[in-house]
Formats: structure tokens, C-alpha cells, sequence
């Protein structure tokens, strides 16, 4: 079943290019146009769009809001599902509930489903398993199509997750006319393109890089996410990771925030890893890192190819291929999967059954 990898996890982000292959196909068509039809739901009355999940899920919905925002111009909220259930949520007819879980089981997000029933909201499910619970309580359901995933940590129903809520962003954009057809259609055509990027991406990390990054690691007693923008939730999934499999605490933040309280962790023992991203966002994240780089830390960035400025200022460049901005989460997620899977591994953990943790969380 491990295929020659020793672990599941390893295996499972190796799997992400053909997971993400699996998701796109059907839906986008090679000129970029994004089909839904398969959902059955009239995407133009849209007003308002809540989206419920629990972890990794919900740091997916924090990145589907972001496009979603952009591309449709609809406002959204992404709520914690164990928060949202018991908050008297807000909403109408006009509100569509997007429901992320990997599982289809979670207790928490079907309760937020029946929370936001109680006003009318329609539901639509993003779930990797076909006949979960969820799929019975949703209206629609977008499939993920990343196949089993065994390893506790969730790696490619992430990505998967990332890239159903891109199709559904496209999907609602073209149907508001919120964005030229010309515009969106080229998103689409890199979104295709996607798992080749992701591809590269992988093969970009060869073992000398990664074992580079882990060295950053040795003696650590804790460490720091930091990303601006789509960065930002980027950086939250890495923290969760990293925390998960090998129980160094960890945490993610907008690297604007710094100063407002978590540089004061910043020492030689508490690596910061930046996830820099592109345009201006990446100018900004470059000199709040290099505030902490002032206050002794050790840094390792995520950037892109050849980044003469991360070169100058981390101990550590994890590469990803250049993307749209918009895509660049699908790129920069992968690596700081690897480096979490490295940092257990190095650790003796066992990386697909960490402590505490069960993959489908059935009770409140
Ligand atoms: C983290 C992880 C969890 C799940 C969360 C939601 O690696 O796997 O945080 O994302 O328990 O699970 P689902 O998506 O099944 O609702």
C-alpha cells in the first residue's frame, strides 16, 4: 500500500499532483472555463457566502474567502465550526453555507450546517468522501478527488481543498460578471496547470535543501509562521503541521502583526519561517522578517527561485515555481508539508499516527 514510501504522509503529498489532476478534471475545460453545472445550484443569487470548518478545512476556507473575494466580489465569513454552531449565527435565503470537511463526519460542521438551516442558508459540501453524512445534509456537494488519505495529518485533501474552492470562486465570478471573462479565464488556465506546478515544486526540494531546512530546526523549542495576505493562512497550515507531527509549538501569524506582541518569542531557539509570497505583500513579509532576523532569529523562507533577498536574509530557501499570485497557496503549502514531515522524521516521530490525534473527529 505505501507504493516504497516509508510513510503515508510522504506518499500522500507526493500523490497531490494527480489529487489535484483528479479535482480540476471535468470543471475546467482547457480554455480556462470553469463548469459547476454537476452542483445544481444557481450560483448568481448568491449574497453572502459563510464558510464552516474545523482545522485544516478551516484554513482552506480562510484562502477560499480570499478568492472568493476577489474573483466574485461576494463577502464572506469563515467561521470555526465548533464556534459558529453555538454563536446564533446571522444570515438569510441569499446566504450560501460552504461546509469543508475531508471526512464528511466532523460533528462540529454538520452542526454548523443545522445552525445556519435554522435562517434558510443553502448548503453546499466540499468533501473528499462520497456518501459521508455531510453529503446528505448539503444541498450540493463539490467532491474533492484526492482518493484515501491514511495519514492523521491532512496533506492532499488540503491542496484539493484549496483548488475545489478556486473552481467554485471562478465558477461564482463568471456567473456575477464580477470579474472580464478574459481575466478569469486565464486564472483557469494556470489553475490547469496547477498540478504540474505543484509538480515542479516537489522536485524543486531536493534532500540537500530539505535537510538544510531541518538543520534550521536542531535544538528548537518552538517557531514561527509568518505570512502576509494568502500567505497568512498559508502560514497557519504550516504552524498546524509542524505542531501536529511533531509537537514543537508552533504558530501562525500576519507578519504585520510581529510587533504587536509575538516577536517578543523571537530568539536563536525559535526559527521563523516565512512564507513571502509575491507583489507587494512580499516586500512587506520580507521586512518584518527581517526585524526578527535583528532579534536573532534563525529564518528558513519559502520563496520563489532564485529570490536574492530571501537568499540574503534566511539560513534556508524552500523554492516553489513562479504562479499566478492568486495560485501561489497551491505552490506554497507543499514545502512546509515537507518540512514538517522532515522535523518529525528527525525527531523519530511516527508521522502518520501522531499522539492525541484521530483523522475524523465523530464527537464534539
Ligand atoms: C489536520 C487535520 C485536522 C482536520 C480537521 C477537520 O491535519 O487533519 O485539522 O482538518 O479535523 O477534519 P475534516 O476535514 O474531516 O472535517
Amino acid at each position: 500500500e505505501l507504493g516504497g514510501y516509508e510513510d503515508f504522509m510522504l506518499k500522500e503529498i507526493h500523490e497531490q499532483p494527480a489529487a489535484l489532476q483528479a479535482t480540476l478534471a471535468g470543471r475546467l475545460d482547457a480554455g480556462g472555463r470553469v463548469d459547476l453545472s454537476e452542483l445544481g445550484l444557481d450560483l448568481s443569487g448568491i449574497e453572502r457566502v459563510v464558510i464552516v470548518a474545523c482545522g485544516t478545512a478551516y484554513h482552506a476556507g480562510l484562502l477560499g474567502k480570499s478568492a472568493l473575494e476577489r474573483l466574485a466580489r461576494v463577502p464572506v465569513e469563515v467561521a470555526v465550526a465548533s464556534e459558529y454552531r453555538y454563536g446564533d449565527p446571522v444570515g438569510d435565503e441569499g446566504t450560501l453555507v460552504v461546509a469543508i470537511s475531508q471526512s464528511g463526519e466532523t460533528t462540529d460542521t454538520l452542526a454548523a450546517i443545522e445552525a445556519a438551516r435554522a435562517f434558510g442558508a443553502r448548503v453546499l459540501a466540499v468533501t473528499n468522501t462520497q456518501g459521508s453524512l455531510i453529503t446528505r445534509e448539503a444541498d450540493a456537494v463539490l467532491l474533492t478527488k484526492a482518493g484515501p488519505e491514511v495519514g492523521v495529518a491532512a496533506t492532499k485533501t488540503f491542496l484539493t481543498q484549496v483548488a475545489a474552492l478556486y473552481l467554485l470562486a471562478l465558477g461564482v465570478a463568471g456567473v456575477r460578471g464580477a470579474r472580464p471573462a478574459g481575466e478569469l479565464e486565464e486564472i483557469g488556465r494556470a489553475l490547469r496547470r496547477s498540478p504540474e506546478k505543484v509538480e515542479e515544486g516537489i522536485e524543486l526540494l531536493g534532500e540537500r535543501l530539505m535537510s538544510e531546512a531541518v538543520g534550521v530546526f536542531a535544538g528548537a523549542r518552538c517557531a514561527l509562521f509568518l505570512g502576509r495576505g494568502q500567505s497568512f493562512p498559508v502560514a497557519l497550515e504550516g504552524a498546524l503541521k509542524l505542531k501536529e507531527i511533531s509537537y514543537l509549538p508552533a504558530e501562525g501569524y500576519p507578519a504585520g502583526e510581529m510587533k504587536h506582541g509575538p516577536i517578543a518569542l523571537v530568539d536563536e531557539q525559535c526559527p521563523v519561517v516565512a512564507i513571502l509570497g509575491e507583489g507587494t505583500l512580499r516586500e512587506k513579509t520580507l521586512s518584518n522578517v527581517e526585524e526578527t532576523v535583528a532579534r536573532g532569529a534563525r529564518v528558513i523562507a519559502v520563496a520563489n527561485e532564485g529570490d536574492a533577498a530571501a537568499e540574503r536574509i534566511a539560513q534556508s530557501v524552500l523554492p516553489v515555481p513562479t504562479v499566478p499570485e492568486i495560485l501561489s497557496p497551491l505552490v506554497s503549502a507543499v514545502p512546509l508539508q515537507f518540512l514538517a514531515y522532515h522535523v518529525a522524521k528527525a525527531r523519530g516521530l511516527d508521522v502518520d499516527k501522531p499522539r492525541n490525534l484521530a483523522k475524523s473527529v465523530t464527537v464534539e
